[in-house]
């Protein structure tokens, strides 16, 4: 049965179970949005419906896992079927795949796209159809969507791939009365770096990118322990982009962030590659 929906606008976020997706469905729903707080795994929403319950926010759960159409379909279904509209999409799901080039399988690879890249045109596509008179697709991209590092030439790749989908797309959508905004964070303290997969057999020691890719993951271990922003500063720059008459296409979120995109503006490609090699290596 359909819910009174008519005053509030109705958000949907992809990844909710951990980290910038369970702080935006939960910074939404705090903020009047009647929020889908989707994931793959519903074993995992304990943490949310608790802090739902609480606070008495308007917060819905629907299974959603980004890399499979039926279970996409079946979530935005649920959702029109209960609240008849769907104004806000918010692409947050995401994983790091981390390993040398040379070392990455095709299966590694294209498991990162399907889950960084397609996921977002999966669901875009998804709901496109609702919005279209008006709407807001938020894309959570990364600092690394603007520049490479060592190690990571498959996360990064898919962050520009982020980045360009959501730059055309927004030419396109414009007219139809849809905002495509890039939520660009910087270091986050979630999760997601506890998890990364490894490719395979970039755990050769023999390796001879070994030293490149520990000296990496032993920087980003340092980057991650300094790091002073939380997921919920991301989902505040998420809020203030969704509720801004006219958003920015970009935002970045975290200091770092600012930091690395300032160096990045200023720098040369060549001395922004010197600056990274004697930071990170
Ligand atoms: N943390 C950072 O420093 C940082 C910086 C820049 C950008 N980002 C981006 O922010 C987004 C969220 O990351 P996070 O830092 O919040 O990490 P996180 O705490 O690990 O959360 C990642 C979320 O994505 C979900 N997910 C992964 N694969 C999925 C799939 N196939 N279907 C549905 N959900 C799936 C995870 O679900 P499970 O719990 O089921 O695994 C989890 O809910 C990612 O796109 C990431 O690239 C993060």
């Amino acid at each position: 049965m359909a819910i009174s929906s008519s005053n509030n606008k109705v958000a949907v976020v992809t990844g909710s179970s951990s980290g910038i997706g369970y702080e935006t469905s939960l910074m939404l729903a705090r903020n009047g949005f009647i929020t889908y707080a989707t994931m793959r795994n519903l074993n995992k929403s304990e943490n949310i419906k608790f802090n739902a319950g609480r606070d008495n926010l308007p917060v819905r759960l629907a299974q959603l896992d980004v890399t499979d159409d039926v279970s996409i379909k079946n979530a935005v279904q649920a959702v029109l079927s209960e609240t008849d509209k769907l104004d806000v999409l918010v692409n947050n799901a995401g994983y790091v795949l981390e390993g040398a080039f040379e070392h990455l399988s095709m299966n590694e690879l294209k498991e990162q796209y399907e889950t960084n890249v397609f996921r977002m045109i999966r669901t875009t596509q998804a709901v496109l159809p609702i919005m279209r008179k008006s709407g807001t697709i938020v894309n959570i991209s990364s600092v690394a969507g603007k520049f490479g590092y060592p190690g990571g030439s498959t996360y990064v790749s898919t962050k520009f791939a982020v980045e360009g989908l959501s730059e055309s797309m927004a030419y396109e959508l414009e007219p139809c009365g849809i905002k495509v905004i890039i939520i660009e964070p910087g270091v986050i303290r979630t999760n997601i770096f506890n998890i990364v997969v490894v490719a395979k057999n970039s755990k050769d020691p023999n390796s001879p990118y070994t030293q490149t890719t520990q000296k990496m993951a032993s920087a980003f271990e340092e980057l991650m322990k300094n790091s002073s922003s939380s997921p919920e500063l991301v989902a505040k720059v998420v809020l203030e982009a969704v509720t801004s008459d006219n958003p920015y296409l970009r935002y970045l979120a975290g200091k770092d962030a600012e930091t690395w995109l300032d160096a990045k503006r200023n720098m040369t490609d060549e001395k922004f590659y010197e600056m990274m090699k004697q930071n990170l290596m």
